[in-house]
Order: C-alpha cells, then sequence, then structure tokens
C-alpha cells in the first residue's frame, strides 16, 4: 500500500507562523500522528506532499520511510495527489496492482482499525471512500449516488440546494487502484467554482471507466475531524486525552478524573497505580505497581518504583524513582537523578545528576547536585551541595550513615566518611573523617552585663 499524506495547505486560521500540520497535539506534530497511522497499516511507501514552511515541515519529520513532494503553487486537492506520483511509480514493487490511501496533515485522529477496513473494502480494483452521514453536513463534499451506486461527488460550493440537502459526506480519505490514480489524475479540470482541481473528481472518472466504487465509515466522527483553527485543535486534543485516560481506566489506572490528565508521550503503569487530578506525563513514562501521583504532578522521561508516592506539586525529568520512596510536596527531581529503595525527598528539594542509596533522607530545602549520597543518609534542612566554581562542576561524596546538620554547605569537590556528622551551620571545604562531628562554626559566646542599646531622646 502507497499512502500519500496531503499537507500542503497554508492554514491561515491557525494565525501563527508555525506550518499548521506541525502544531502539536498531545505533544506530537499534526502531520506526526498521520504518519503513525501510516505506518500502523504497513505502508510500504508513504509520500509527504508539502508546500507552506517546506524545509520546517521536512525537517522537522523526516525519517527513512518518507518521500517528500513539493507541491508549489497549491491548485487543489488533485493537483496535490499528481505531484506525489512519480514518488509512488518509481517505488511501487507491484505498480500495477498496489492500491494508494489517500490521507491529510491536518486530520490527526484517523485510526488504523478504520484505514484497514476501508482496504480491505477497496479490494485490489475498487475506489474505496471513506464516507459519514451528518446532521449538519455544511462545508464538505457531498456523495452523489442513485440507485444508491456513488455517482460522483459534489463539493458544497459548486452544490445545488437538492446537493445540498445530501447528509452523506467526504470525509476526503479514499483508497484507489495506484495504476488508475495515474491515468485519472493529469485529465483533472479545473472548471469550478474556485478554480481548483480536485480530487474528488475521480470519482465520475471511476464511474466513467466502469470501475465499482465502495464505501466505508469511521467508527468515530473526531477520526476525520480536521484541524483548521486553535479551537479545532483544542477539542481533538481533548479527544485524544479522554481516549488516552479510557484506555488507562480499561487497564486498571485509577484516575481522580479523566478530564484532568495530559499524557503527551507513552505512559505505562503497573497494577493498582492511582493518578489524581492536573497530572503532565511527557516523553516515555513508567510508572510501577501501586504507585501514588498527587494532584498538579509533571513527569517526564522517568521511572517511577513500585509503592512510590508522589505529593502534589512534584517535577520530575530524566530520572529514576526507586520502591517506596516518598517525594514532595514541592520536590524537583532534575536529569540523571537516581534513588534507591526509601528515599524521602521532601518541600523544596532539588536532586541533579545526583544518586542517592536507600533509605537516604533530604526532606526541606536543599540543593543536592552532582552528588553520590550513600544509604541512611540524612541531609538536613537547608543543605547545599555547592558544585560549581563557576567554571566547573564537582563531585560530592557522602559516605552510609553520615548526618548532615542543617544548613551545611559542602563545597566541592568534598568527600563525608562513613557515619560522619557535620554540625548545623558547617561550611565544609575538606573532607570530614569518618564516625567524627566535623562543625565549622564560630564558637558561641555570651556576654555577661551587656546592655541593650536605648533610643536616645531628641532635643
Ligand atoms: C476536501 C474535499 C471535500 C471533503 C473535505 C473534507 C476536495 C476537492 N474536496 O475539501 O470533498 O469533504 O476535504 O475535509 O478534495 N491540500 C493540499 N494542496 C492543495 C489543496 C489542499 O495539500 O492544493 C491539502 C490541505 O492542506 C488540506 C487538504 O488537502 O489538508 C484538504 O484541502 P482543503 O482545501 O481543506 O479541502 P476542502 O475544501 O476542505
Ligand atoms: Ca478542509
Amino acid at each position: 500500500m502507497n499512502v500519500v499524506i496531503l499537507a500542503a495547505g497554508q492554514g491561515k486560521r491557525m494565525h501563527s507562523d508555525l506550518p499548521k500540520v506541525l502544531h502539536p497535539l498531545a505533544g506530537k506534530a499534526l502531520l506526526g500522528h498521520v504518519i503513525d497511522a501510516a505506518r500502523a497499516i504497513g505502508a510500504e511507501r508513504i509520500c509527504v506532499v508539502y508546500g507552506h514552511g517546506g524545509e520546517q515541515v521536512r525537517t522537522a519529520l523526516d525519517a527513512p520511510d518518507i518521500t517528500w513532494a513539493l507541491q508549489e503553487p497549491q491548485l487543489g486537492t488533485g493537483h496535490a495527489v499528481l505531484q506525489a506520483m512519480p514518488a509512488l511509480s518509481a517505488a511501487a514493487s507491484r505498480p500495477a496492482s498496489g492500491g494508494t490511501l489517500v490521507l491529510y496533515g491536518d486530520v490527526p485522529l484517523i485510526r488504523a482499525s478504520t484505514l484497514r477496513r476501508l482496504i480491505e473494502a477497496a479490494g485490489a480494483n475498487s475506489l474505496a471512500l471513506l464516507t459519514a452521514h451528518l446532521d449538519n453536513p455544511r462545508g464538505y463534499g457531498r456523495i452523489v449516488r442513485v440507485g444508491g451506486e456513488v455517482q460522483r461527488i459534489v463539493e458544497e460550493k459548486d452544490a445545488d440546494d437538492a446537493e445540498r440537502a445530501i447528509r452523506e459526506i467526504n470525509t476526503g480519505i479514499l483508497v484507489a487502484p495506484t495504476a488508475a490514480l495515474a491515468r485519472w489524475l493529469p485529465t483533472l479540470g479545473n472548471r469550478n467554482v474556485q478554480g481548483e482541481y480536485y480530487l474528488t473528481d475521480i470519482v465520475a472518472l471511476a464511474v466513467a471507466d466502469g470501475m465499482p466504487i465502495v464505501t466505508a465509515h469511521p467508527d468515530a466522527a473526531w477520526e476525520t475531524e480536521g484541524v483548521n483553527s486553535k479551537l479545532q485543535l483544542a477539542e481533538l486534543e481533548r479527544v485524544h486525552q479522554r481516549n488516552v485516560a479510557a484506555r488507562l481506566m480499561e487497564a486498571g489506572v485509577t484516575l481522580a478524573d479523566p478530564a484532568r490528565i495530559d499524557v503527551r508521550g507513552e505512559l505505562l503503569c503497573g497494577r493498582d497505580v492511582g493518578i489524581d487530578v492536573n497530572c503532565v506525563f511527557e516523553g516515555r513514562v513508567e510508572l510501577a505497581d501501586r504507585v501514588v501521583v498527587g494532584a498538579n504532578c509533571v513527569l517526564k522521561n522517568c521511572r517511577i518504583g513500585s509503592g512510590a508516592r508522589l505529593a502534589p506539586f512534584c517535577h520530575i525529568e530524566d530520572a529514576i524513582v526507586g520502591p517506596d520512596d516518598i517525594i514532595g510536596p514541592y520536590a524537583r527531581l532534575r536529569p540523571g537523578t537516581e534513588l534507591g529503595r526509601d528515599v524521602h525527598i521532601g518541600n523544596f528539594v532539588e536532586v541533579k545528576n545526583s544518586t542517592i542509596a536507600d533509605h537516604s533522607k533530604a526532606n526541606h530545602l536543599a540543593y543536592v547536585g552532582d552528588a553520590t549520597i550513600g544509604s541512611r543518609v540524612n541531609v538536613g534542612a537547608g543543605t547545599i551541595t555547592c558544585n560549581y566554581d563557576g567554571a566547573n562542576k564537582f563531585r560530592t561524596v557522602i559516605e552510609d550513615d553520615a548526618f548532615i546538620g542543617s544548613d551545611t554547605q559542602l563545597v566541592a569537590p568534598v568527600t563525608v566518611g562513613r557515619g560522619a556528622t557535620l554540625g548545623a551551620g558547617t561550611t565544609l571545604t575538606r573532607n570530614a573523617p569518618p564516625d567524627q562531628l566535623t562543625v565549622s562554626r564560630a564558637k558561641q559566646v555570651s556576654i555577661a552585663g551587656w546592655k541593650r542599646p536605648v533610643k536616645q531622646k531628641k532635643g
């Protein structure tokens, strides 16, 4: 199967410098969704017809299985598919028997199951149209049937009143024998209200050729809805997120509110996972069994171990959280963070490029950067690893069972030995030996008989 994806339109109504097909839905370009649908049905060759924002579109989505056909200027959908023909005939291993499926770069939610049904209906030598029955068919091309047989498609702008009353519409998606397309497309005319070469005119040509015309229908109306405006983009985003939420719940995930979750990538969940409202998942996120995610967490490319609990407002990116850990509220785990089992990271604690081993805790207000922390370590409130001298970064090593008093600065490179204690307020510039108390603090003095100054009387 060849797939041609039409993506040359400008998308004026988006009011944006970004080409329309590059606008993201669930974090992925609209055109990316359509390309993935083409791959899902095992397309032999995918040809994208591009025009507006050309190079930007190509560089964003180029891949070895995609060929690109420039359409400049844009003279209509029939003209657009014609631009793809050289790529198809050159590539098709069975040019005479192969079919071509036409998709649209701005119709992102088309499902592989619907496309398979359409392809099946087409068989080897029919023209298959994906049509739908709408209560309000306005703006769409209408399917004109005589005695039940499809005769032609008439565009809304070219239709008379009787034709406009037809409620069966052309979604635009179709499958045609590639050889017949190659024959028909160069013969299309543009004598219509819009002065365009209409792809839809191939229907009448197929009838003239005596080719059977069959129809299939999408399972859901949103599958064939296009994006022309930010409003439509937002509506399809919600449809997509509702579908993702439904799949998660069918697999046993508990969602506090399926209308308040955003998955912009791949979310893999174990058994008995619970997710509170307003969480955003980006890239690939794995939540193991019994993970609980509190409200308003943002997780990107991370793995959360079984039984771990994320309190509300955590931000986690490129990090690994261990089993039974307790994170947050308001914790930030940055790239390169790896936490062992039963680790506690509390409010306003930032961890970056650091490993923290089993049973260690940093419960309040700390910065842990470029550090290797052992097991059962307690990092007191206000502790900071001074990992950067303005030019280079250095590591801090804290060995097992160390106790770091509050408001400590660890000036890296520096090592705190096993079982060492650092007194509160220490600025550690040299290694702290194991099992000893190290403290760098001016000795406390009390001055007997000292008097507070009193306010002097004026005048
Ligand atoms: C088209 C169909 C109409 C159908 C409707 C479904 C034709 C003549 N009409 O109408 O029957 O009901 O889609 O939405 O096909 N494009 C190009 N190059 C061009 C023109 C269009 O790449 O020269 C692309 C656009 O980017 C867009 C798609 O083709 O993704 C459809 O084009 P558009 O002009 O929106 O067609 P409609 O008038 O909506
Ligand atoms: Ca359209």
